[in-house]
């Protein structure tokens, strides 16, 4: 008896605990985690494509042509994704390669998009800035590249579309440097451009890799390998004498002027490694990634906020390392019905530190100290595909069912002392309507789809003053695109009609002076023309129909403190 009580008090003690949580340092150390930003167009799913080919992921590259035939890749599995040919929700995929894992948070390039983009660009370690190497820096990339610096990613930049006549690459570079105070270092430098782009010096090895045009699009290319200084079978196969001065004449003067590749300052996003080629005729995909693993960084620690913020205790921050004994991670994305047959929800969870192990017991941190959550079965995402998995390290993302009590920002956590990330902070939105559903009877559904969109963070809802729910409900968005998404979803996933009605408002402002702040103001006459909503937690909204309407309120009535989003 006295055996199996000790027993029994060590199973106790040990909070049911039969594994290790620490994560094995090598299974850290061969991680890669990254995000790839760009404008539209720049070739992202090709490239997301590409990389997946060369990894072994895919056999055959689905190029991009096909999805104007409606054959999505892997990356774009949502049917509307599918028709329209955009990438509307951030998927993840993961293959390993050459010993390494890579975890690919694909982010949808639509500007409408851009608030999952950065909740995808929460979850990453490394970015890498895609461009058309014709266009150069663009809105979007403009955008997104603010989000990364203020992250702190490493950044890659990868200029696409050489087989199309180009800006030239000091001009690129030049870019890059004045807009984004960013140096870059070529790591690869492209020999001609359009027609004649031959191929890429690579000038941490000094050796050029020629290209053979691929006959088929979703092929490998064939590359030919000579080294730098074989200047005879250089100038033979490049065979045009002015595009091989040109190269000789680059790489003077790149050694000259540029200053050494140091992997410190790419870390902390001062120099960008720079690299040129074609995703679509796969010049310089497989050397990019080559180098990318060596270059980018493993899983990194991560700032913690204390349990002070959620008004229980300890102040000060804390750092979470990959190595940290107990298993944590944070939500960044969730979605309902990836699979409709299913009509589950998912909550993607990035993993921070520790393992995570299949039916392990988790603290939740906006639940109560001590209630668990048991996290049965996690999946492994690949675009619509999903497998069931055993374990997950640092770095990785799993899809763990949604009970509902996930939402986005939240930390999960073994072990009993609390951990919470900082939440990610949603773009202001800037497009309105009121939404219904025309025919009574769908009520309930409606609701049902509505509440679960919502817990996405597909669209923010508002509602009237002091309305608890049976009144008008109002989506507000980031762009108009998102309305349509909420609108296509209900139809085919909740087999609900509804109609929108927009709206003539184009900017949100949070009064974080409270209620009885806007009410002063109301009393004062200063919200005419402005509408007065609240939001889900019946926190004081305005909307206004233009920037200086705004601008003119804040400045007459600071009382008001208006913010582009709730804190
Ligand atoms: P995105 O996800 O960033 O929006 O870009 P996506 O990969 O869909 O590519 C946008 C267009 O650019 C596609 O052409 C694609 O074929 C083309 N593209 C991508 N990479 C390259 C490249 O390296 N060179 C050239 N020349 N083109 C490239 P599209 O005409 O819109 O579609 P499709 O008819 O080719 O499918």
């Amino acid at each position: 008896v006295a055996t199996r009580i000790r027993l029994f008090e060590t199973v106790v003690k040990t909070d049911s605990r039969t594994t290790q949580f620490k994560a094995p340092s090598h299974e850290i150390d061969r991680r890669r985690n990254l995000a790839i930003i760009s404008h539209p167009d720049s070739g992202k799913t090709t490239m997301t494509e590409k990389l997946l080919l060369y990894g072994g992921a895919l056999q055959q590259a689905g190029a991009v042509r096909q999805k104007a035939e409606q054959r999505a890749t892997q990356s774009d599995f949502m049917a509307m994704e599918q028709e329209r040919g955009i990438s509307i929700s951030s998927t993840v995929m993961n293959f390993d390669y050459e010993g390494y894992r890579l975890n690919i948070l694909d982010t949808p390039g639509h500007q409408d998009f851009s608030e999952d983009t950065y909740r995808a660009l929460a979850a990453a370690d490394n970015a890498i800035m895609l461009l058309d190497a014709a266009k150069g820096l663009e809105p979007q990339t403009r955008k997104l590249f603010e989000v990364c610096r203020m992250r702190g990613l490493p950044l890659f930049t990868f200029c696409n579309k050489m087989d199309r006549p180009a800006l030239s690459p000091y001009e690129l570079m030049d870019q890059i440097q004045d807009e984004f105070q960013l140096e870059s270092f070529p790591v690869l430098w492209p020999i001609g451009d359009g027609e004649r782009f031959k191929g890429v010096l690579d000038r941490m090895e000094n050796t050029v890799h020629l290209y053979q045009k691929s006959t088929t699009r979703g092929g490998k290319a064939d590359v030919v390998k000579v080294p730098l200084d074989d200047t005879e079978k250089l100038q033979e196969l490049i065979n045009d004498e002015e595009l091989f001065e040109k190269l000789m004449e680059d790489k003077e003067i790149l050694d000259e002027l540029v200053s050494p590749l140091d992997m410190e300052r790419v870390l902390a996003g001062e120099q960008t490694p720079l690299f040129f080629g074609s995703a679509m005729t796969n010049f310089g995909v497989q050397l990019f990634l080559d180098k990318f693993l060596t270059m980018g960084t493993k899983p990194s620690s991560r700032l913690a906020v204390s349990k002070a913020d959620f008004g229980s205790g300890d102040d000060g921050r804390e750092v979470v390392a990959p190595e940290h004994e107990e298993f944590t991670g944070f939500v960044f994305k969730t979605q309902a019905n990836l699979d409709p047959k299913h009509r589950d929800r998912l909550a993607y969870v990035r993993v921070v530190s520790g393992v995570y192990e299949k039916g392990m017991k988790v603290g939740h941190s906006r639940s109560k100290a001590g209630k668990k959550y048991n996290l049965a079965q996690a999946q492994a995402l690949f675009g619509s595909d999903r497998s069931s998995v055993e374990v997950a390290y640092p770095g990785d993302v799993i899809g763990i069912n949604n009970p509902g009590s996930f939402a986005i920002g939240d930390t999960l956590f073994t072990g009993n002392s609390r951990v919470a990330f900082p939440g990610i902070p949603s773009f202001s939105p800037e497009k309105f309507c009121y939404i219904r559903a025309p025919n009574p009877s769908d009520y309930k559904s409606f609701r049902k789809g509505i509440d679960q969109l919502l817990d996405e963070g597909a669209v923010q809802a508002l509602r009237q003053r002091n309305d608890d729910g049976g009144g008008p409900l109002m989506l507000a968005a980031v762009g108009q695109l998102q309305f349509e998404v909420v609108q296509a979803r209900l139809k085919n996933e909740y087999n609900v009609d509804s109609i929108m009605e927009p709206l003539s408002y184009s900017l949100a402002r949070w009064a974080d002076g409270g209620w009885d702040a806007v009410d002063k103001a109301d009393k004062d006459g200063k919200l005419f023309g402005i509408l007065v909503v609240q939001d889900r937690w019946k926190r004081p909204v305005l909307l206004f129909r233009n920037d200086w309407k705004a601008a003119s309120l804040t400045e007459e009535e600071k009382y008001l403190e208006l913010k582009p989003w709730s804190s």
